[in-house]
């Protein structure tokens, strides 16, 4: 039949099985081989209907994402659409019914609507994700989705790009029925049951679309509300276009615009980048110097010391994914706090409908406060949360050191103190590694797993395993001052208070990264974290930092005279009862008297100024990173940044949007800076060298193992 596409015959049904691992992705060939094997049953006699079902884990994932990546990069010039294929499916004499598990994502969705029937395991998901990758379904999805749910339905999953549940999608009708236990049987069972009656066409429908008055109002909202949403994003507002042209056109030219809105979007940098995150995150997790064979240690208890803020965020990362845990503080008030604090946030989930009560109080059961290190015994692996002061970690390394078994993982969530240094208060370095969570823990993505020197490869390989259980982009960083996200973040804070120093006010800086792109502007995640935060980490460092550089003085005044931000009411900004930001007039008059004292002259800065300098500080900083080789990929750099920093998946990261910039025009405008503000802008040699090659970030191999310190 195919390579990817295989018949068997259950009586008088025909079995389909496509067999494209791992997601069965419908690369070149899969199509063609449906197409194959709906023609054949046509020519014989026996044969009722068929069951088009996925082979392993899953259904298909979608489109081979990698041949988007060929086709825009000039590797490959042909038509990779399967419009035709699955106009072919659609016009079977003999009805078509899809049986869907794991996932039915983007074109796998796709050539599930051309099918008669859907039916799917009660555990499935179905969905439109192409804008997570900057695009729109591209084979007839936005045609035939709204067809099958209606309009507003369809905008909601191709503009979310959020999947179903199958018993949710079989409520709106995309899926006919849902299957508890053997699927391919309830499938065969189904298909026995629509044989010979008239087979449904997704395409001729029209009953769901809506009339243009009714319409009118849906298509405006959700046009407002993507602009809002998706700030600066064009494949949410394409979907919505495409989708309204299924209601304007006959199928064929409504297929016609959404080709041409998909081409639009797949060769826009938007998209470009985005596929270049999905592909850096999925290749985090392949370390060079970790085989794929090493031993995992199980991890089915864990102990977390310290149950304040990043503590109870844990806490409830570990619950959610069923994993038992054990929370210890030192005295009974602080533990009950960090427990109500944990109950508080999930009464918040529930009040969203994001949990149901019982799911909660199955969680609550988890979590399993203590005082005592003896109930720490059994603990497969600790995660200390104690306060960020290295003679506090020691002591708490020492005790764990003592009651925790052999082989247990020991990890700290310090965000800045050296991790040999607290292995080598243990009789064990091998078992420490760094497992740096971003507050909120239980909503960040982004988990940096800290390789000490010391630390094994199997508890690397586990903590890196784990990350993906719980949910998270785990990222391994070197052990060199604020690993990697934070080495960055300072240089770019900084830069943004030396903005406002020249003249910028504080809501310009923080507008014009809005504005480009970024989810907050850096003044105001100081406001939010606690410029007390970046206040004293300056003051414990101020001796490391290149002689001569200059330092930022505003944020230091405004701590001093207690402005710390969100949790006193003011900072950068003022902040009224709900933590809503106002601009304070008193800041622009203080800015100004402390300056006038500094002797700093002033001038407009533009947002483009405003951009450079802040973007360009995390870019030269980053490629210092990867240089000495505390990340090992550029990509590694990009998926912390998205994940854990905000920073826009449409401009693929800072390191991937440097070289759409383009290394050469990057680097002038370092030098330049360079020359205008002194050492601190000195370019990275890396930045340098591939300037004058015309080398890019993304890549640049390294040679030599990763740094750990
Ligand atoms: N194309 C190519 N490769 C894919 C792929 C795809 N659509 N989906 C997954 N893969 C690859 C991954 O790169 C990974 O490869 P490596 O092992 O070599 O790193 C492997 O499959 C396993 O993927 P995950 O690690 O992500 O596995 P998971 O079990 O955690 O998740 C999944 C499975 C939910 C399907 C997830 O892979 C996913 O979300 N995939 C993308 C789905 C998607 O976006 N589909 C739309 C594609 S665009 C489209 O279809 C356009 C159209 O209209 C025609
Ligand atoms: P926190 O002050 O909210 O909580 C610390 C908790 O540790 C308190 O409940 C305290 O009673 C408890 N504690 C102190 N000594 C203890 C001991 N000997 N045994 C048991 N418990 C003890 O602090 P937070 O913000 O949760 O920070 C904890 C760690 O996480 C620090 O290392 C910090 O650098 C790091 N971190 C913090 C982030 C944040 O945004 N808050 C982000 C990432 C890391």
């Amino acid at each position: 039949m195919s390579d990817f596409v295989r018949l068997t015959k259950q009586g008088d049904i025909t079995v389909i099985t496509i067999d494209n691992p791992p997601v069965n992705a419908l690369s070149p060939g899969v199509p063609e081989g449906i197409v194959a094997a709906v023609e054949q049953i046509q020519n014989e006699q026996s044969v009722k209907a068929a069951v088009l079902i996925g082979a392993g884990r899953t259904f298909v994932a979608g489109a081979d994402i990698k041949e988007f990546v060929k086709l825009t990069s000039g590797q490959r010039g042909d038509d990779i659409g399967i419009l035709p294929q699955l106009l072919k499916i659609e016009d079977s004499g003999k009805p078509i019914v899809v049986a869907i598990h794991g996932n039915a994502l983007g074109g796998g969705l796709e050539v599930a609507q051309a099918c008669h029937y859907r039916v799917a395991a009660v555990d499935a998901r179905v969905g439109q994700p192409e804008v997570n990758l900057g695009i729109i379904p591209g084979a007839g999805g936005t045609q035939r989705l709204p067809r099958l749910v209606g309009v507003e339905r369809a905008i909601d999953m191709c503009a979310t790009g959020k999947p179903l549940k199958a018993t949710e999608a079989a409520q709106f009708g995309l899926i006919d029925r849902t299957i508890e236990g053997d699927l391919l049987a309830g499938a065969v069972a189904f298909a026995r049951e629509v044989a010979g009656k008239p087979i449904p066409k997704t395409r001729e429908r029209r009953d769901k679309l809506g009339t243009p008055e009714q319409n009118a109002p849906i298509f405006a909202a959700a046009r407002e509300n993507a602009r809002k949403k998706y700030r600066n994003q064009i494949c949410q507002l394409a979907a919505i276009d495409a989708i309204e042209a299924a209601t304007r056109l006959p199928f064929e030219e409504g297929c016609e615009e959404e080709r041409r809105l998909f081409d639009k979007c797949l060769y826009s940098n938007q998209s470009k980048a985005q596929i270049h995150i999905f592909f850096a995150e999925r290749e985090v997790p392949k370390i060079p110097d970790i085989p794929k064979e090493t031993p995992i240690i199980p991890v089915n208890s864990v102990a977390i010391v310290g149950a304040g803020t990043m503590g109870g965020g844990i806490a409830m990362v570990c619950a959610n994914t069923g994993v038992p845990v054990i929370l210890k503080d030192t005295d009974q008030a602080a533990l009950d706090h960090g427990i109500g604090t944990i109950k508080k946030n999930y009464d918040i989930s529930v009040k969203r409908g994001r949990f149901t009560q019982d799911y909660v109080d199955e969680r609550m059961k988890l979590i399993r406060p203590t005082l005592s290190y003896d109930d720490f015994a059994g603990a497969d692996m600790v995660i200390e949360a104690v306060f960020e002061t290295m003679p506090l970690k020691k002591q708490v390394f020492g005790e764990l050191d003592r009651v925790c078994k052999k082989g247990a993982i020991l990890s700290s969530n310090t965000s800045t103190l050296n991790i040999d240094e607290i292995a080598a208060t243990t009789s064990r370095p091998e078992s420490v590694i760094g497992m740096h969570f971003f507050s909120p823990a239980n909503v960040m993505r982004l988990l940096e797993i800290v390789r000490g020197r010391r630390t094994s490869q199997d508890v690397i390989a586990t903590c890196m395993q784990l990350a993906k259980k719980l949910g998270k982009a785990g990222v391994l960083v070197g052990n060199c001052r604020g690993f990697v996200g934070n080495r960055m973040f300072l240089p770019y804070i900084r830069e943004a208070q030396f903005l406002v120093e020249e003249g910028a006010a504080p809501e310009a800086v923080d507008k014009a990264l809005v504005d480009w792109g970024l989810a907050m502007g850096p003044l105001a995640v100081g406001d939010l974290g606690g410029l007390d935060v970046a206040y004293r980490i300056r003051k414990e460092y101020r001796h490391l930092e290149k002689p001569g550089a200059r330092q930022p003085f505003l944020e230091d005044r405004l701590v001093e005279m207690g402005r710390l931000g969100q949790k006193m009411g003011a900072g950068w900004y003022k902040y009224d009862a709900e933590r809503r930001a106002s601009s304070d007039p008193e800041v622009p008059a203080l800015v100004k008297k402390w300056v006038g004292e500094w002797g700093i002259a002033q001038r407009q800065i533009s947002s483009d100024e405003i951009v450079e300098r802040a973007i360009y500080s995390l870019v030269n900083e980053g490629a210092r990173i990867l240089e000495e080789g505390y990340a090992l990929r550029a990509g590694d750099i990009d998926t912390i940044y998205v994940n854990g920093y905000g920073f826009p998946a449409y401009r693929g990261g800072p390191m991937w949007y440097a070289d759409t910039v383009g290394l050469k025009k990057v680097y002038e405008r370092v030098a330049e800076f360079h020359r205008q503000h002194g050492v601190l802008w000195e370019p990275a040699p890396l930045l340098k060298e591939l300037a004058s090659s015309g080398g890019t970030f993304v890549n640049f191999q390294r040679v030599a193992a990763q740094a750990t310190d």
